[in-house]
């Protein structure tokens, strides 16, 4: 498949079959993290595939009330969803299944590798992540390639010391993200809803000169 095709149609998968994926499969998905950027390339990714029912159903638990607060905030108009309602429906669904899908991949890193170069600035730092999200997307990518859904949620770091406790993660190393791996139960969506590339490409200058796809 095309790399362009894989990009526009791998939308958040909420709907999986219950039929297993093998190990051969995951390993080929994440080696595909491998290739992936990071600060002074040092690799601070660690990734726990769980898919023991009784951790499953216990990540399910962390997770299930931690949605459900966000649903509420969703409701009262708090929390703000970019497009359709649609969207709340389905992670509903998702939140309430979450122990049926096969595999519950949680992403970690170690946070001495991340190299974050924007610490001192009296801002939130977003720059670690810079060393841990593309080579997850390249999982997202690999995993597309296979025809698996995935979902990438995070969720689950509201609860990272119950996360940590159970699955026997280090002290050093701390939880980034939550992906869901499976075979989809609907078809992958023909092209993402996203905003135009004119309205956040630019020449030169903020906000003028705009980029067109
Ligand atoms: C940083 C980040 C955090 C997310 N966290 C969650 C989450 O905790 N639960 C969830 O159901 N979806 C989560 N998502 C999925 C988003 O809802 C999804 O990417 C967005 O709605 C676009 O969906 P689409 O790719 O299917 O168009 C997250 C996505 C990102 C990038």
């Amino acid at each position: 498949m095309e790399l362009s095709e894989i990009m526009r149609t791998n939308g958040t998968c909420r709907f999986y079959k219950p039929n297993p994926v093998s190990d051969e499969i995951l390993a080929q998905v994440l080696d595909a993290s491998r290739w992936g950027p990071s600060g002074g390339n040092r690799q601070p990714l660690r990734f726990i595939a769980v898919r023991d029912q009784k951790k499953k159903k216990a990540l399910k638990d962390l997770y299930l009330p931690i949605w459900n607060s966000y649903l509420e905030g969703v409701n009262s108009g708090e929390n703000r969803v970019g497009g359709r309602s649609k969207i709340i429906e389905d992670a509903d669904h998702f939140a309430n299944h979450l122990h049926e899908i096969p595999i519950l991949l949680v992403v970690c890193a170690r946070l001495a590798d991340v190299h974050p170069t924007d610490v001192n600035l009296d801002r939130l730092s977003v720059v670690g992540g810079a060393s841990i999200y593309p080579a997850l997307q390249n999982v997202l990518l690999a995993a597309r390639a296979r025809e698996l859904g995935t979902a990438l949620t995070t969720l689950l770091c509201v609860v990272e010391p119950q996360v940590k406790d159970l699955l026997g993660i280090p002290e050093d190393v701390s939880t980034a993200a939550m992906v869901t791996i499976g075979w989809p139960a609907n078809p992958f969506p023909k092209k993402l809803t996203r905003r135009p590339l004119t309205e956040f490409a630019f020449t030169d200058h903020y906000n003028e000169g705009a980029i067109s796809s």
